[in-house]
């Protein structure tokens, strides 16, 4: 399958100021970060960035920042990691306002082949809005613009759209170009029987994403938090559990699509509940296994219980 869309093979980006998305939304804890795979996943590009001689901007969002700036967001602890994993320096430029003063400072003093990291750019609130103001800004910084950031390419953000309308340079990085072919590759020429896993909390993210893969597809397993959303439109009682209420009837016509299609589509049939959530998130918590015909009404489902676990896995 043809990729479509430029790469950064397609060019040597020699001297240009490039402006690359990454998804460095990694796990942290108490200001360490707990897993470093989608750090290791954007070296590939940042690397040809750098060998080329290219001057290398680096933005992402950390987190979800309500009210702008909060510390505990603060991109600083990847600026510390990439530099390590790079062997080389990057430059921190710690602006609340994202392209501040040191943002400005550190790109216009920057040479060839160097490495600046802007602060998390949901510390602008114009960001998850794509207001055009804040694209401008960051567009201002660069030459081009590579977008890199596959686990945040779905979202119409400033550092991931609006930018692009201001910066006619553009590019995909590595790591989308391989998850696109991957992706591509994988839904329109599938080996069968092709099975296909759904989570997250949402069914109202997904929508156009059940409806197609139930066209290619032989089974869809649904977990994660939209489970219950779809064991409600089966008339099940789910307690506390998560439901997007305004997506039942929507549910019901997917279950619909698949018994027309003759696509399996899996729910769990079993779940452990807790009360409530543990504060903080990864402490003990009292969880009982229930099957999704008894969720205790003042309880919630927050996994798969084992009998599901073997069902998704045979
Ligand atoms: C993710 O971790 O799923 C991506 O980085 C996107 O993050 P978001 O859901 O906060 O936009």
């Amino acid at each position: 399958m043809g990729l479509g869309k430029k790469t950064i093979d397609d060019e040597n980006y020699a001297g240009k100021r490039v402006l690359v998305r990454c998804d460095f939304n990694v796990p942290m804890k108490d200001g360490v970060i707990t897993n470093d795979n989608r750090i290791n996943a954007a070296l590939p590009t940042i690397k040809k960035l750098i060998a080329d001689g290219a001057k290398v901007i680096l933005c992402s969002h950390l987190g979800k920042p309500k009210n702008g700036p909060e510390a505990k967001f603060s991109l600083a602890p990847v600026a510390v990691r990439l530099s390590e994993k790079l062997g080389q320096p990057v430059t921190f430029a710690d602006d609340d306002n994202v392209v501040g003063e040191n943002a400005k400072a550190a790109v216009a003093t920057m040479g060839n082949g160097e490495v600046v990291l802007l602060q998390n750019t949901r510390f602008r609130k114009e960001e998850t809005k794509n207001e055009p103001a804040f694209s401008e800004e960051l567009a201002s910084l660069a030459d081009a613009y590579v977008d890199d950031a596959f686990g945040s390419c779905h979202r119409a953000h400033c550092s991931t759209a609006g930018v692009t309308d201001y910066v006619k340079d553009t590019a995909v990085g590595y790591l989308m170009e391989k998850e696109i072919k991957y992706l591509g590759n994988a839904v329109n020429d599938p080996e069968r029987p092709f099975t296909a896993i759904l989570g997250g909390a949402k069914v109202a993210d997904k929508l156009n994403v059940i409806s197609n893969l139930l066209e290619k597809v032989d089974t869809l397993i649904i977990g994660g938090g939209m489970a219950y959303t779809f064991l409600k439109a089966q008339g099940y009682e789910i307690g506390k559990s998560l439901c997007d209420d305004s997506k039942l009837d929507y549910c019901k016509d997917m279950m619909a699509k698949a018994k027309e299609k003759g696509v399996k589509l899996l729910l769990p049939v079993d779940a452990a509940c807790i009360k409530d959530f543990p504060d903080p998130i990864d402490a003990p918590v009292d969880t009982v296994i229930v099957p999704v015909t008894a969720i205790p009404a003042d309880m919630e489902g927050c996994d798969i219980g084992p009998e599901t676990m073997k069902l998704f896995a045979d």
